[in-house]
């Protein structure tokens, strides 16, 4: 950082400039970074960077250009007031450097700043700083380890505080930063947000009953970013349910699905209070309701346990009729768990296995990634539009919505067949929830969710084909099956 460069001097003031400016009232419509790339934003874009009340969130479909237009006003904030000290806030610092600080410093002349990695603080060259903040320590942890983070966030004195993906943060850790919102040395101090339209605290705070003299909310669709998305990403994206597309793509939020409200409709778990019957055996505490049979296609789900409370849940269900075959439950390690879900594998001929590796799941994860595991697919970037395939099932707040949609349709169409006492019982007390670390969805208080999310998992992508559909399919696997054996003879 030459802090003392004619040039830099130079910037810092034509910087204050257009800061005062712009308190004036004059408003900012694209940007271009030093001698580099020039950016033109779309209007909503310029609605969320130019909007001056105390608290703003820019809401929107994938892709639709929140995260650059946080970051953009970001470095406005830094520019245009010298000595600012702001805070970037995202669940994790984990997320902040994998995905956010590469977006930043694509944004930023290198001699503008200087990164200390240990501190977490980009200073800039007029001496504005960004503090680095994972938010997750202010609600989730040892009562100890939150506490810390407290007393880290009470010391601080922002200009600004910029998050991420909103969505992801309790209410009482958006307060307490809003607490501490009180730099005096800056002439504005603003809280600024994204989010994907989810069902949390803010559709009420910043949608519903909006505090109108404080709130600005800016509501975004993926379209409104076409331009810069490769063509490919958004058919993609299209390609979803209906409810999917108008969430995701259109950035539509709309208080449709309601907290506190069971997920599931009571007619489906009526019907399956019918089904409801015991094992046939119990294998080594996995409760089995029908055997393997040679021929018949079936896939598992995994939820791990994540922590003292909770349970590892595997479900194995029969692809072709839509009966939950097989279940496991159970408080166990992570090592006792690898080899439940072997066992279940291996009796159910080497089905695909979807399991969730939030958290604890890695190390799951790393037990049986030489089997037949699931593997996503996540956009490396949104330049190339090239896509990587990882594996596993990663649970976030969209993913969730999608796994939950999906499960409805095939209960629409009378698919799965569940027989077990508690998977129906968690079904009941499985609901649209408000609270971050639900992400959307999850059990009631005092209840669980571990085989609603195995058996989740063990029907996603799973197609409601009729037996008649099934035979046909089999009996053409089995006339190419033979046509091969016949054509290696000759
Ligand atoms: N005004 C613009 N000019 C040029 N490129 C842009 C502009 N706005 C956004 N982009 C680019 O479009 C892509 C998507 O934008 P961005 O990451 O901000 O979307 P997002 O709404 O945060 O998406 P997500 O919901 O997936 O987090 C990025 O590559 C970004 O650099
Ligand atoms: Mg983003």
């Amino acid at each position: 950082m030459k802090q003392g460069s004619e040039k830099n001097l130079r910037v810092i003031e034509e910087y204050k400039k257009y800061g005062q400016e712009w308190l004036n009232g004059n408003d900012i419509v694209d940007w271009q970074i030093g001698d580099g790339k020039k950016f033109e934003f779309s209007e909503n874009q310029k609605q969320f960077i130019n909007s001056r009340k105390r608290y703003c969130l820019y809401s929107g479909g994938f892709g639709s250009g929140k995260s650059l237009a946080l970051l953009v006003k970001m470095i406005f904030f830094c520019l245009f007031f010298p000595d600012n000290q702001v805070l970037l806030g995202r669940k994790t610092l984990m997320d902040i450097q994998r995905t956010t600080l590469p977006d930043l410093f694509d944004l930023l002349p290198t001699n503008w700043y200087h990164y200390r990695v240990k501190d977490g603080i980009i200073t800039f060259f007029n001496n504005s700083k960004i503090i680095l903040f994972g938010l997750d320590s202010l609600q989730e942890g040892a009562i100890t380890d939150i506490k810390k983070a407290q007393q880290k966030v009470k010391s601080l004195n922002l200009g600004a505080y910029f998050i991420d993906q909103l969505e992801e943060i309790e209410k009482p850790v958006f307060e307490s930063l809003n607490a501490r919102l009180r730099r005096m040395e800056v002439p504005l101090q603003q809280g600024n947000m994204t989010t994907n339209p989810a069902n949390y605290w803010a559709y009420d705070y910043f949608k519903k009953n909006p505090d109108k003299e404080k709130i600005a909310l800016i509501e975004g669709s993926m379209l409104d970013n076409k331009e810069n998305l490769p063509e490919a990403y958004i058919q993609d994206q299209l390609d979803h349910d209906e409810n999917y597309v108008k969430r995701f793509v259109y950035g539509i939020w709309t208080p449709s699905v309601l907290t506190d409200k069971a997920v599931f409709a009571e007619e489906y778990i009526k019907r399956f209070e019918l089904l409801k019957k015991s094992p046939i055996a119990t294998e080594e505490g996995c409760e089995i309701f029908e055997e393997f049979k040679q021929g018949s296609k079936y896939q598992m789900g995994v939820d791990p346990s994540t922590g003292a409370v909770d349970s590892t849940s595997i479900s194995v269900i029969n692809i072709e009729n839509g009966e939950k075959v097989a279940k496991f439950n159970g408080r166990m390690s992570v090592p006792a768990s690898i080899e439940k879900t072997k066992l279940l594998y291996y009796k159910y001929g080497k089905p695909l296995i979807v399991p969730e590796i939030n958290g604890v799941g890695v190390a799951l994860l790393e037990g049986i990634k030489d089997l037949n595991v699931y593997q996503r697919e996540v956009f490396e970037t949104y330049e190339r539009g090239e896509k990587i395939k990882k594996l596993g099932w990663m649970m976030t707040p969209s993913t969730k919505f999608a796994l939950v949609a999906h499960f409805q349709d095939l209960l629409r169409k009378k698919f799965p067949k569940i027989y077990d006492q508690r998977t129906i019982e968690e079904l009941k007390t499985f609901i649209w929830s408000d609270e971050a670390k639900k992400q959307g969805a999850g059990a009631q208080r005092h209840f669980h969710d571990d085989d609603v999310i195995s058996t989740l998992l063990a029907f996603w992508g799973v197609k409601a084909k009729s037996e008649e559909v099934w035979r046909l399919e089999k009996r053409l696997e089995e006339a190419v099956r033979n046509y091969q054996r016949e054509f290696e003879y000759f």
